[in-house]
């Protein structure tokens, strides 16, 4: 039976394998899907593959490693600098970034959120804020400003993704007065449980406030945004979607994704 992976540390909690379970289940694939914790990701992830592993998604702290270990990359991965997604190829260890594709299926498909000529607030210039700048200014935002308590990494970030559309860097508490129809969290500061400073009028009534973490990491933030009435959602649907799209370039064949969200809310609650 092919063998898969989630390779990270910690990976006890992810959800990961029940999603690929559920996949597999609904579209007839025989396969298994485990976790693997790794102390040395280039050590454990080679073993992995040496014993015939087929593909992993790779979560923190080694998204960066991924990437590095790879023999080719996608453009996108490329772009982010970083792999969530590793797959053996006829070319060798092939790494992608399926993160921005989940953020977009889920904003577009499951939230019902129009891309194209929206104005985007992104928080956070990190690793998680680069895996998903490219997929969102290729659906064509009227901007995207990139806001981060270091000035110089967001303008950096905006640099490196600038031939890609209308993104600029900012310093959080200088963040555009303007309307943003989506303000996107992309800081560590919900997983680390830590505060976030925002001036107040970076989420406006009506808009959809974004967590990329799940569960009860994302409700400070989720909460705070309801507060000043916007609508808000965590990350577990850019979890569910990313998987999607692993599976689909695994398999060749597109899971449904509806049921398993679904079903992770209702366990959730
Ligand atoms: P990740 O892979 O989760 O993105 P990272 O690459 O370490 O992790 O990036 C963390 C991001 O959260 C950064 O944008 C960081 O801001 P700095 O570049 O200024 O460090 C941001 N961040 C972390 N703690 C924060 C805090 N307390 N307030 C605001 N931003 C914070």
């Amino acid at each position: 039976m092919d063998r898969y992976a989630v390779i990270g540390n910690p990976v006890s909690h992810s959800l990961s394998p029940a999603i690929h379970a559920h996949f597999a289940a609904a579209t007839g694939q025989r396969l298994e899907y485990t976790r693997l914790q790794a102390s040395d990701f280039a050590r454990d992830a080679t073993r992995f593959f040496d014993e015939g592993g087929r593909g992993a998604n790779v979560t923190l702290p080694f998204k960066v490693d991924a990437f590095n270990l790879a023999d080719t990359k996608s453009d996108r991965a490329a772009r982010a600098g970083a792999a969530n997604f590793l797959s053996v190829a006829r070319a060798g260890l092939h790494a992608d970034n399926t993160d921005g594709a989940g953020l977009v299926a889920d904003l577009e498909a499951n939230l019902g959120i129009e891309l194209a000529g929206a104005s985007i607030l992104m928080l956070g210039a990190g690793g998680a804020a680069r895996g998903v700048v490219a997929p969102l200014l290729a659906r064509s935002p009227a901007r995207l400003v990139v806001a981060n308590r270091t000035v110089t990494t967001a303008q950096a970030l905006a640099q490196r993704f600038a031939d890609l559309g209308p993104v600029e860097g900012v310093a959080l508490p200088a963040i555009p007065r303007g309307r943003y129809d989506l303000v996107i969290n992309a800081t560590s500061t919900s997983t680390r449980g830590e505060a976030l400073e925002l001036p107040a009028h970076a989420i406006a009534a009506g808009a959809l406030a974004y967590d990329m973490a799940y569960g009860a990491a994302a409700l400070p933030f989720m909460e705070r945004a309801r507060a000043g009435g916007a609508r808000a959602s965590d990350g577990l649907g850019m979890l569910v979607e990313q998987a999607a799209e692993s599976f689909a370039l695994w398999r060749g064949v597109r899971p449904p994704t509806r049921e398993i969200l679904a079903e992770l809310r209702t366990r959730a609650a």
